[in-house]
């Protein structure tokens, strides 16, 4: 778990191409360590987008209006979760609890924790995200 985190945390993403490396080093068959990455969602297979936006579907969240957020973030992004944009810029991941809870509805944009998040909120933040890039 341990060399998974720091190979996600350096790259983005666990790459097919790893587990074997990984596999030997701690003496367990590829299919155990692919098990381990298909098992947490937390480990991604695939590259992120630039900005990964993690929105927060647990229950806190939920009576605070998380509903309507999540519809709101996915029409404006135009992806469901575990999407990616096709220009690579966003990533869309549910999570489930992100200890925010007093400020819910919550999420975690690019590296930033946001709480109280309001769709109007949500928008200035993509769109400054989307400024930044231009
Ligand atoms: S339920 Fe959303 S931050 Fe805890």
């Amino acid at each position: 778990m341990v060399i998974l985190r720091r190979v996600q945390d350096a790259l983005g993403w666990v790459p097919r191409g790893a587990v074997p490396v990984i596999a030997d080093i701690v003496n367990l068959s590829r299919a155990e360590v692919h098990g381990v990455v298909s098992f947490y969602h937390d480990f991604r297979p695939e590259p992120p987008g630039r900005t990964v936006v993690r929105l927060c579907r647990a229950e806190s969240c939920q009576a605070a209006g998380g509903e309507a957020l999540a519809d709101h973030v996915q029409n404006r992004l135009g992806l469901k979760f575990g999407q990616t944009t096709r220009d690579g810029s966003f990533t869309l991941e549910a999570v489930y609890c992100l200890g925010n809870c007093a400020c819910s509805p919550a999420a975690v944009i690019g590296d930033e924790l946001i709480g109280r998040l309001t769709p109007d909120r949500f928008d200035q933040i993509i769109a400054s995200a989307e400024r930044v890039r231009r």
